[in-house]
């Protein structure tokens, strides 16, 4: 959540800073600001709204070689102007960009701060009014800074500016991201590579509780106490045209349509020269070794790990729980001897969590953690990492990397049987080779779908899904990206217990989207879709080749009865956002919500 970035080098740093920004207005996007530094002095420009209203108001003419920027999505403080970031302290020596929440900010401001005024309502102004508090006490600047990182609990990606120095901007980062960027006269600072991609693919990782003084020629990493640390740069492997739209209208749309790439990219990168699956033998091992999986994850990538459980439990033989990493957090479950640990996630810096992960560390406890980027906080602090390989995912709703997600928790549990000798009945390399020619099908018919989304969402307030086993978890999924996108009260049911309660709010026309693709439940999901539609429903069906009836709205392609969550949800996203799309909704950057969810 929130995205920085920050550039020192030779050339003017307004646009470079604002091109930035837009491609981490995934992170957050309810105000704006940059900051920019030069011999005159600081200038900060911010606007509530996009960074497209930030870009209305940043002063052309002006000219700077130093600056910051910052998206924002709010935690402390309404969004708004003042509460924007940059944020400066109140001599105006020093301006701050900050992505995380402090939680002893109170009590720091109390401690500290009770002569001061302060602007805004947000935890990061006091950081800035610490730093100036402390030089006027007699501290440098970076004696200033690190004596108030020391003070800090909680998460913070930070960047400063000194106006008594124009050649240095300041960084420190402690478990929301931040990288490093270099380049021949320059250096950048981003929470995320996609950002300075513009300007350059090197990158260093900065750790947990590390400062860093970047100049234009020198990027300096220290510990708190001031030791210097070397770490060598990587090249961020990102093709810019992976994070353009192209011809496309949303990204979310191009994402939709990349499913059935994706799905093959996956085959291609976890095939052996023999052509069998495979993934590391330590990975596999410690699969073996576990009593029991505990998947954790929040969500859509929670939604998969449901689906993942149905996997390993069925393929694998090995029990698994799946749990939401918030309420896993403080609230763990009796753990049973030999737990392994799955971590779902597709940016791999949620929060919520990476707070389990360091907890099931400390605890002693191996984990694995399934994600699309590569260094990754949840990868690198997890034992393994298993790459979804979906291509970076930009519209806040999440689709290809669930699919993704899904192929590669089929495959670890592939795997996994395999090596413990037990037999599937079916070839996953083909099953899922008849996937992604299947989300193909399904993929070119887009107008069918614009049309039942006319049909059973453009005039309503809610919507249920219902299914049964693996179809229910492709309706909790489905709810989620209608709510998300369109605004639609949306909630997912498994069929049978619609009628202890949910049945209620059935009334005449009320569109109930069933799924069914499972040949054992075939039946009963459709004995509940009788049950709603004797009471007013609007029902619409989407089953599966074999399984169809003439009442049915939309009949997909017959894939592997494990694997159709993999093609089920592709109408529940497609329907989705033509929902959102006719409503005339923000279909990448939707009301309220951020992509990298990096606070508690
Ligand atoms: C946010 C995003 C969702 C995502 C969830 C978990 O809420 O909007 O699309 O599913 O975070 O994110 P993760 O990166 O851990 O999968």
């Amino acid at each position: 959540m929130c995205g920085i970035v920050g550039y020192i080098g030779s050339q003017d740093s307004k646009e470079i800073l604002l091109k930035g920004l837009e491609k981490l207005e995934y992170r957050g996007y309810d105000s704006a600001g940059i900051a920019v530094m030069n011999d005159n002095g600081v200038q900060v420009f911010k606007e509530k709204g996009r960074i497209a209203d930030l870009r209305n108001i940043v002063d052309e003419d002006v000219m700077a070689n130093t600056g910051i920027g910052h998206t924002r999505w709010a935690t402390h403080g309404v969004p708004s102007k003042v509460n924007a970031h940059p944020h400066q302290s109140t001599s105006g020596r020093f301006t701050l960009v900050h992505n995380g929440v402090i939680e002893n900010y109170d009590i720091l401001k109390r401690e500290y701060l009770q002569g001061v005024t302060l602007k805004s309502d947000t935890d990061t102004e006091i950081i800035v009014q610490l730093i100036d508090l402390f030089v006027n006490e007699g501290s440098t600047t970076e004696e200033a800074f690190r004596k108030t990182l020391t003070l800090l609990k909680g998460s913070y990606a930070l960047a400063l500016l000194d106006v008594e120095n124009n050649e240095t901007i300041f960084v420190a980062k402690n478990k929301s991201p931040l990288l490093v960027g270099l380049g021949e006269t320059f250096n950048v600072v981003a929470s995320d590579a996609m950002a300075m991609l513009q300007v350059t693919d090197q990158y260093v990782e900065l750790m947990d509780k590390e400062i860093v003084i970047v100049t234009k020629n020198e990027v300096k990493i220290q510990n708190l106490n001031g030791d210097d640390i070397s770490r060598d740069p990587y090249t961020a492997e990102l093709d810019a045209s992976d994070i353009e739209k192209g011809t496309y209208p949303h990204y979310m749309l191009k994402e939709i349509d990349e499913q059935p790439l994706v799905m093959r990219k996956i085959i291609q990168k976890y095939q052996n020269d023999r052509g069998d699956l495979t993934i590391d033998q330590e990975i596999v091992d410690a699969m073996n070794d576990a009593d029991r999986i505990y998947i954790i994850a929040a969500g859509t990538s929670y939604h998969a790990g449901l689906v993942g459980k149905q996997f390993i439990e069925k393929m694998a033989k090995v029990p698994v729980e799946v749990h939401i990493s918030s309420e896993f957090g403080y609230n763990m479950p009796l753990l049973s001897e030999k737990p392994l640990f799955i971590f779902i996630s597709q940016s791999g810096e949620t929060a919520d969590s990476r707070g389990v992960l360091v907890n099931v560390k400390e605890m002693g406890h191996k984990a694995l953690t399934i994600t699309n980027v590569q260094g990754s906080t949840l990868s690198r602090e997890a034992d393994y990492t298993l790459l979804l390989y979906a291509g970076p995912e930009i519209a806040v709703a999440s689709t290809k990397a669930y699919t993704a997600q899904i192929a590669v928790l089929s495959i670890l549990a592939e795997v996994t049987a395999k090596s413990r000798g037990i037999d599937l009945d079916f070839n996953l390399v083909q099953e899922l080779g008849i996937v992604a020619n299947a989300m193909e099908v399904l993929c070119d018919a887009k107008e069918e779908f614009e049309e039942i989304s006319r049909k059973f969402l453009s005039t309503t307030r809610n919507a249920f899904f219902i299914g049964r086993g693996i179809d229910f978890y492709v309706g909790l999924e489905g709810a989620l990206k209608l709510k998300e996108i369109s605004y639609i009260q949306a909630e997912g049911f498994a069929g049978g217990e619609l009628k202890h309660g949910t049945i209620a709010l059935i009334e005449n026309g009320t569109p109930v989207i069933a799924l069914a693709t499972q040949e054992s439940v075939n039946l009963s999901i459709r004995g509940n879709v009788k049950e709603v539609v004797a009471r007013g429903a609007n029902p619409c069906i989407i089953s599966m080749k074999g399984l169809e009836t003439e009442e049915d709205s939309f009949i997909i392609p017959e894939v592997n009865g494990l694997l159709t969550p993999l093609i089920s949800v592709i109408p529940l996203q497609l329907i989705s956002y033509y929902a959102a799309l006719h409503r005339e909704c923000d279909v990448d950057k939707p009301r309220n919500l951020a992509k990298s969810v990096t606070v508690e």
